[in-house]
């Protein structure tokens, strides 16, 4: 077998139907019988695809130095991103890409037990994944033993202390842990907890090497990247992308309105893009000096017509009824900030300068106060919103909110309003 050369690399032979274990060793050849190298994983210069883009080595460093313990891989496949369907893609096209991935860092690490979790409220997933376990189960000389474990379905579920506290006794609450690195542990085992999509990307690794990995993307962002698009798009779509290229390119391909206002990157918990950055290459090197981030792989287009204010109003009253509240800043403080933001959107004056006054003040008084980064996700997306809409926030609290605010039409994904006037608290 030869590597893929091009693009697709996570997608190749994506046909919308999961390959079974025989077809997928024909598309990718077997996996190598040599040890699992860190020094490989590291020269590849990936990151972890689930977020936070952290280097997939380093993190599998730091459990591989942990001597003596029984230890556990896991696979972050919950997607709890609603605007997101990249993980959902690549494992209705390549199951046993992540499971190969996942079985080369057990490997690293040196734990022969692999928990792949997805949510319960997605028996499609849960479906292709039980089929792609089993199969693997029936090759038991593949080494390590794979278990399916499926957790409901929440925003915060996909956390990784709040997946790991699930699987050490079933309750999915995020939890209180000192900032990176910090090694979670189911009992007194450590886990190494790794996003679907960068499991994928270490099963191609493994077998072609890093130098292959680097001939796309750039050399601080190596690789490709899936990306889930959807907004004011012709065609709402997951693409695999090389990062570095342009953001603009990755929209056109969509089939996005050619005058966008903004795009919203990374998810729910990203930061809104000016559409005057469309040229920025679609990297974290790029995108976060911009305030902005490639984050879970989403980009939401919001054309001239949209108004920034109710989008954002409208994902963080989501996000604040996804809270777990177990702390008062995220349990108090999300629904307070969707409140305000409400009031900005209605521009009644002069309730909506009193709204951005307290905007301002809240998002000081919440930020890095959360057990987990749930609450910093809604700050960031609040804070991009009143630097990227300044001028239509200066409209809105002058008492001229934009005929957009009124109108029923919304670009995020999250499920309309039943009632106009529910934007509005008073
Ligand atoms: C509120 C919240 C929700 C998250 N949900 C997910 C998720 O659904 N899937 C996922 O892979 N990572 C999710 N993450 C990121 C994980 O905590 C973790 O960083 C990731 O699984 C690590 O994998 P990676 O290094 O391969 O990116 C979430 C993070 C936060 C703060
Ligand atoms: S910050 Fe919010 S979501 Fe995270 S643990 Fe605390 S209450 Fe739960």
């Amino acid at each position: 077998m030869i590597a893929p050369e091009s693009l697709p690399r996570v997608l190749h032979r994506a046909s919308g139907r999961p390959l079974t274990l025989a077809q997928h060793d024909e598309a990718f050849g077997p996996m190598p019988r040599t040890a699992p190298s860190l020094d490989l994983l590291e020269a590849s210069g990936l990151t972890g695809r689930g977020g936070a883009a952290f280097p997939t080595a380093r993190k599998a460093r730091l459990i591989a130095d942990q001597r003596g313990h029984t230890k556990f891989m896991v696979v972050n496949a919950m997607e709890g991103e609603p605007a997101a369907h990249k993980d959902r893609t690549l494992i209705s096209t390549n199951p046993h890409l992540v499971l190969d991935g996942a079985q080369y860092l057990a490997g690293l690490i040196g734990a022969r037990q692999v928990a792949v979790c997805v949510s319960r409220d997605d028996p499609i997933m849960v479906n292709h994944l039980q089929r792609a376990v089993h199969e693997r189960d029936r090759h038991a000389a593949r080494g390590v033993s794979f278990e399916l474990h499926t957790p409901p379905w929440r925003y915060v579920a996909g956390e990784e202390s709040a997946l790991v506290h699930w699987l050490d006794d079933n309750e999915s609450l995020p939890q209180y842990r000192p900032r990176r690195p910090h090694i979670l542990r189911i009992g007194h085992a450590p886990v190494l907890v790794d996003n679907a999509e960068t499991c994928a990307h270490v099963g191609l690794i493994a077998r072609y090497g890093s130098d292959w990995f680097r001939r796309l993307g750039t050399s601080t962002s190596p690789g490709t990247a899936l990306v889930s698009v959807s907004g004011a798009v012709a065609r709402p779509t997951v693409l695999e992308v090389a990062l570095g290229v342009p953001v603009r390119a990755i929209i056109e391909r969509a089939g996005a309105d050619p005058n966008p206002q903004a795009l919203l990157m990374g998810g729910y918990g990203g930061a809104w893009l000016d559409a005057r950055h469309l040229d920025v290459p679609y990297s974290e090197d790029a995108l976060i000096p911009l305030g902005s981030s490639v984050g879970a792989g989403v980009i939401i287009v919001l054309p001239r017509s949209g108004c920034g204010i109710v989008e954002t109003f409208r994902i963080a009253r989501w996000m604040a009824n996804e809270s777990a509240r177990q702390c008062g800043p995220c349990a108090f403080g999300l629904p307070a900030v969707a409140e305000d933001l409400a009031r900005l959107a209605a521009g009644d004056a002069p309730g909506a300068g009193a709204a951005y006054d307290r905007l301002v003040d809240r998002c000081g008084a919440i930020e890095g106060r959360g057990a987990c980064r749930h609450p910093d996700g809604v700050v960031r997306l609040v804070r991009s919103a009143l630097r990227v809409f300044a001028d239509h926030v200066e409209d809105h609290v002058r008492g001229r909110a934009c005929a957009a605010s009124r109108s029923n039409h919304h670009y995020s994904a999250v499920p309309t309003l039943e009632r106009e006037e529910e934007l509005i608290w008073e």
